[in-house]
């Protein structure tokens, strides 16, 4: 595989997946373009150090309109062409319907969603100029209903469709336009996934325990929260035997106290509530807990950033010249196992 002459445009590419992505073009001969809201000199390092051609940092907030506008324009005045779209930033949130707000809407629908469609409208004369391609980063969440990210999924339903449209747009003009569905990965998403479930768990149980009946007696709190907590619990630690024991153990006494007091506490209200600073779950502990995620994926472990860029390197080659508005899922087998 070799993308010697290529210009490859990689969004999100300070941290996780996008940063691997880059610098695996890097290992074959690109040159680069890496955007993201964030500090890139450690990416550009390393694709200098993989190999690249040249590499151009351009730091853009993709909440930013005129700064999403301005980066196609900027790879092309430096390099002159454009052969590859990789949309791979994104913003994510937990949330269900009555638990999720305007504003993350308006976030992830303006970063995941609205910022790939600009990108791409920018991009597409220069991909049809070069007959390149684009490959959308999109999560097995598009393709199932999994439970408690209802707009991170929305937004990536929006991707898939977008590729499917795009793909069929402008096959016959030489550009293929596939997607990636990664399952659990790790990455700055993640951690920060498990990491926030687990202080908002360690925050509910020591509030069930000591101060329930104070709280309810005292606060709006009702069955959003609730509602959220029990989904929530059991779709992600059934196999956490620790975590089970308590949440059973104060289950009953949960509910009885919701019969007696009925008010509502979104989970944004709950989680300002939250001191997460001092409810922190680092090292060890961390990694324990990213290792219960493990039994969801019968090939039994997470997937890495290494293996999802290889499957965006694929769709991104020659390798795949007639692949086009696919979805690849890139999973562990998690999909196997979807109920
Ligand atoms: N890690 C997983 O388990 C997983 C699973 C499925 C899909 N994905 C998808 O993979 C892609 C990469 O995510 P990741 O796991 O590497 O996470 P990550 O947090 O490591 O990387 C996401 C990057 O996007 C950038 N970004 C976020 N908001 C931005 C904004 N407003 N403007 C510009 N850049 C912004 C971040 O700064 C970051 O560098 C995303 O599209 C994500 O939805 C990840």
């Amino acid at each position: 595989m070799s993308f010697s002459g290529n210009v490859v445009l990689v969004t999100g590419a300070a941290s996780g997946i996008g940063r691997e992505t880059a610098k695996h073009f890097a290992k074959h001969g690109a040159a680069l373009a890496i955007v993201d809201k964030d500090e890139l000199n450690l990416a550009e390092t390393e694709c200098r150090d993989k190999g690249a051609i040249d590499v151009l940092q351009i730091r853009a907030d993709f909440r930013n309109q005129p700064q999403v506008e301005s980066v196609v324009d900027k790879v092309v005045a430096k390099y002159n062409r454009l052969d590859i779209l990789i949309n791979n930033a994104a913003e994510w949130r937990l949330g269900h319907l009555q638990t999720s707000s305007v504003e993350d809407f308006d976030l992830l629908f303006t970063v995941n969603v609205k910022a790939m469609f600009i990108l791409t409208q920018k991009a597409i004369p220069h991909l049809v100029a070069s007959k390149g391609n684009i490959v959308n980063v999109s999560s097995l969440a598009g393709l199932y209903p999994l439970d408690g990210i209802l707009l991170y999924s929305m937004t990536k339903a929006a991707v898939d469709q977008f590729t499917k449209l795009v793909a069929r747009e402008y096959a016959p003009k030489g550009v293929r336009v596939n997607c990636v569905h990664p399952s659990f990965t790790r990455t700055n998403i993640t951690r920060y996934l498990l990491a926030c479930n687990y202080r908002r768990l360690k925050y509910m149980m020591g509030w069930v325990s000591n101060e329930l009946h104070v709280l309810f007696r005292s606060t709006r709190a009702g069955f959003s929260y609730v509602d959220y907590l029990v989904n929530w619990l059991y779709v992600r630690f059934t196999s956490t035997t620790t975590l089970e024991q308590l949440f059973r153990r104060n289950y009953l006494v949960f509910r009885s106290m919701i019969r007696v007091k009925l008010h509502r506490l979104t989970l944004t209200e709950l989680i300002v509530n939250i001191d997460l600073a001092s409810t922190g779950l680092l090292g060890e502990d961390l990694e324990k807990f990213q290792e219960s995620m493990v039994d969801a994926h019968p090939i039994g472990r997470l997937g890495t950033t290494e293996e999802i860029s290889k499957a965006i390197l694929f769709l991104a080659s020659d390798d795949s010249s007639w692949t086009t508005g696919s979805n690849l899922v890139v999973d562990g087998g998690r999909a196997l196992t979807m109920k």
